[in-house]
């Protein structure tokens, strides 16, 4: 069970008061981390399958309505190259993540997964491939995939349909991972912190439904505008939004927008978050994202030091890394990459972390 729960308002009371409680709330994250963990870091290596995606989430750089970018997808011989360099390296977790691109058909990844079992027994693989049927879950589970990752995006129903095409229905996503969760998978969900349209009241929404959840995994990070989509000047028009003479200033629905105005603010919020979310799931798997990383250059040093326990560096071939083009400045060639593993070890060490090599690092604690 989560260590704490919190209610709506006390959720609300806390994220309006995230600037004056993320120091303590960041003490209190890292001596649970300490103790569950050791402060050890959970590697895995994140292979990015494929740029193509049947869906428009209006937020996203591969929506498909976004004609201005390359798309690629990997070969099944090129995603078993990167896993063989990865397991070198020292990773024990392959995240097959990607667009829904039904290329991808069941049976594909279905014989993906054995191979990376069979060739890996020691390895845990995790799919991030978005939604599919029950059928095609339960396949690639009896085929070994061990955990799914599945971001909800937004609690709120209005929330939800602001931030996707009608065809996208909150209903379908929640279904999804409820089943994940019933086939027996490690599952993970979350959200952006700072979405176009968010309030605090959303956020609080948002911590409710992974209280009732109990994900294993949790990853959240702050929403960064892409410039080939809808929300491409969001940035713009809600600093035009929270101006002083707007009518909406210091409506409630506006509170989150008036304290996001800049990435700093969302990178300290999705900070205070992780901290929160660390309290409420000491077990948790939590990793400092790569959007978190994007927006501040300290970033992952930080999402560490405010209780998350994995780090996802990408394992993607070079070639294909700058096309797998979520949001805007998409960190590809600093410590995130597999490469500079070295680098990324001496820097958890200076902050008195270890990276976990060679181990699975599964969920502790069964809910
Ligand atoms: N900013 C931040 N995160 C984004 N994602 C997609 N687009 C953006 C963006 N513009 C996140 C979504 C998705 C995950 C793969 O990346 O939450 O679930």
């Amino acid at each position: 069970m989560p260590e704490k729960i919190y209610f709506r308002s006390d959720l609300i009371e806390l994220i309006s008061h995230y600037k004056s409680l993320r120091k303590s709330f960041a003490e209190k994250a890292r001596v649970i981390q300490k103790e569950n963990c050791a402060n050890g870091i959970y590697i895995r290596g994140l292979i990015e399958v494929s740029s193509f995606c049947r869906c428009n989430c209006l937020y996203c750089g591969i929506r498909k309505d976004n004609t201005d970018t390359e798309r690629y997808r990997l070969s099944d011989e090129e995603i078993l190259s990167r896993c063989e360099y990865g397991y070198t390296k020292g990773f024990r977790t392959f995240v097959l993540q990607g667009g829904e691109d039904l290329v991808f058909s069941d049976i594909r990844v279905a014989e993906i997964i054995t191979h990376i079992k069979s060739r890996f027994p020691d390895c845990a693989v995790t799919l991030s491939l978005g939604e599919r049927d029950e059928k095609t879950y339960r396949l690639w589970k009896d085929s070994g995939a061990d955990r799914y990752l599945l971001r909800h995006e937004a609690r709120d129903p209005k929330l939800f349909s602001l931030l996707h095409p009608s065809e996208q229905k909150l209903e379908t996503r929640l279904h999804a991972l409820e089943t994940l969760k019933s086939l027996g998978y490690q599952t993970g969900s979350g959200f952006m912190v700072g979405a176009p349209y968010q309030t605090i009241e959303k956020l609080a929404d948002d911590i409710l439904y992974l209280q009732n959840l109990k994900p294993e995994m949790i990853g959240i990070g702050p929403f960064i505008p892409h410039n080939k989509t809808p929300f491409a000047s969001y940035q713009n028009d809600f600093e035009k939004r929270t101006d002083e003479n707007s009518p909406n200033k210091n409506s409630s629905e506006e509170i989150t927008s008036c304290t996001l105005t800049s990435s700093l603010d969302r990178a300290e919020l999705t900070c205070f978050l992780i901290s929160l979310l660390r309290i409420i799931f000491p077990h948790a798997l939590i990793p400092a994202t790569t959007a978190l990383n994007t927006l501040s250059q300290t970033g992952r040093k930080d999402g560490i030091l405010s209780g998350a326990n994995v780090i996802m560096p990408n394992l993607s071939p070079l070639e294909t890394r700058a096309k797998y083009d979520l949001y805007e400045g998409k960190s590809n060639h600093t410590l995130e990459t597999a490469e500079e593993l070295e680098r990324l070890e001496n820097e958890m060490n200076k902050i008195g972390y270890k990276i976990l090599f060679n181990e699975r690092g599964d969920f502790k604690n069964k809910y």
